[in-house]
């Protein structure tokens, strides 16, 4: 069993995320790859089993970078796998979203972009809270991410 995390960030919370998630696979005895989005050059599906896939919320949705390599992931190599997908976003996020019952998440539209690639959502998604644009990861993030990856963990066993 080997996955592949792949992360954007612009000021590093969401790097954060992607390592403590693959860090905790690897404590779980799963083999992980990670990889910030903009290094990836060639993702060969043949080599994972999975995909856990992060992107920071710009302005409600995820970044343009994750956009693309959404773009570029085919449906026919990766359907039937199991994916999960986070981002970092601000509290305040969450309230609008809560209010205007819509999603402004950036980890909600991944994991509605590979449901249609047919993969497979192993856990709902993780919003890992941050304030303001730069950060820092909200208190307490850091441990509710590991226990999220610990539950990844358990799924994909
Ligand atoms: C151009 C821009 C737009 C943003 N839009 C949102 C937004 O719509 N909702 C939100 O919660 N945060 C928004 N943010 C804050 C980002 O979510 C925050 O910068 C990001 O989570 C930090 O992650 P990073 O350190 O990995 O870059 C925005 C930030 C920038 C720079």
């Amino acid at each position: 069993m080997k996955g592949i995390v792949v992360y954007d960030t612009s000021y590093g919370n969401t790097k954060k995320i992607g390592e403590i998630v693959a860090e905790t696979l690897k404590e779980s005895g799963i083999g992980v790859d990670l990889f910030y989005v903009k290094d990836l050059k060639k993702l060969n599906a043949r080599d994972y089993d999975f995909l856990v896939l992060g992107s920071p919320t710009k302005f409600g949705t995820m970044s343009l970078t994750v956009k693309f390599f959404l773009g570029r992931l085919k449906s026919e190599e990766w359907n039937n796998k199991p994916f999960a997908a986070f981002d970092t976003e601000n509290p305040e996020n969450i309230e609008k979203a809560r209010l205007e019952n819509k999603e402004w998440s950036a980890a909600e539209k991944i994991a509605e972009k590979l449901k249609e690639k047919k993969m497979s959502q192993l856990l709902p998604v993780l919003k890992a809270l941050v304030l303001g644009q730069k950060g820092p990861l909200v208190d307490g993030e850091i441990e509710r991410t590991k226990e999220y990856a610990r539950q990844l963990a358990a799924k994909l066993k």
